[in-house]
């Protein structure tokens, strides 16, 4: 095992083990440059189990497969935010039983995994709007903010019942509210007033959005957030997305120069 893997080995699970692969992209990453906030459109597990003459929903349970790594993945790298989309407002057009099956596939994987997310000092949150989840899935939820509530590492963020335009209405309302109890007039209506009212108040940006599946879509996600971010969208179905992705999706964004609407440094 070289010298960089063994810095950053954490106490993961041996199914985590880097394989050869793992190990060259692993070396070829700046650690000192890894992005603070990626956030991720899981995408194509229908596929996945289509491909394989399987129901959708044997794809969605594959796909947590690929969270448990990224997440532990990102952990290890030091990675400040993890943010994945889960389930879109727009996914409640989905057949009940698939949605079910989701809530339930959820459920399972707090329940498995609170301990990992302990144990890696990982802090549990969600983006969305969660209240018009089922109780049950709303006490599973909150059981992990609280318990993870204390941990300093990574932040992992999971968009539940998301969509931008919901968030950005909500923000509105938010914002509205604010201004009538502003009293003095003081509430200047800014970029940063909107941004304090987003779900992600006070999370810096992602610098890097990953989409699988190749879809070349945002499909209502982030809106606001990703005015600046990179964007890498691999072919990858979402159950097949290993840490080697990841790797290689962080690479690609240590290629970029982030301009910001500026020029070049170069
Ligand atoms: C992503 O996979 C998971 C969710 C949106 C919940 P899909 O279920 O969208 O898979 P495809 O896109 O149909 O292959
Ligand atoms: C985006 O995937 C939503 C999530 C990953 C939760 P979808 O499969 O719902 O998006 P579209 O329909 O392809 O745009
Ligand atoms: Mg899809």
């Amino acid at each position: 095992m070289s010298l960089v893997t063994r810095e950053i080995q954490t106490n993961f699970a041996p199914h985590l083990k880097d394989s050869i692969e793992d190990q060259k992209l692993l070396e070829r990453l700046d650690l000192e440059a890894i992005p603070k906030h990626i956030a991720i459109i899981m995408d194509g597990n229908g596929r996945w189990a289509q491909n394989r003459r399987l129901p959708r929903v044997a794809g969605h349970r594959a796909g947590i497969e690929s969270v448990r790594e990224v997440v532990e993945t990102a952990a290890r790298l030091k990675l400040n935010i993890l943010t994945l989309y889960a389930f879109s407002v727009e996914n409640w057009k989905r057949p009940k039983t698939e949605v079910t099956m989701l809530m339930r596939l959820l459920k399972e994987f707090l329940n498995r995994e609170l301990a990992t997310l302990m144990d890696n000092d990982i802090k549990f949150d969600t983006l969305g709007r969660t209240e018009e989840l089922s109780p049950s899935i709303q006490r599973e939820l909150d059981l992990a903010k609280n318990k993870t509530s204390r941990n300093h590492g990574l932040l992992f963020n999971v968009a539940l019942n998301y969509g931008g335009r919901a968030e950005l209405v909500d923000a509105f309302k938010h914002l509205w509210k604010k201004k009538q109890n502003d009293a003095q007039d003081k509430l200047n209506l800014d970029e940063q007033a909107i941004a304090d009212c987003l779900y992600t108040a006070g999370l810096p940006d992602p610098d890097l959005l990953i989409r699988t599946s190749g879809e070349l879509r945002i499909s209502n996600f982030l809106l606001w957030q990703i005015a600046y971010s990179e964007i890498w969208v691999t072919k990858t179905l979402w159950p097949d997305f290993r840490k080697k992705d990841l790797f290689e999706a962080i690479l690609s964004y240590q290629s970029r120069e982030r301009r910001y609407g500026g020029l070049s440094t170069e």
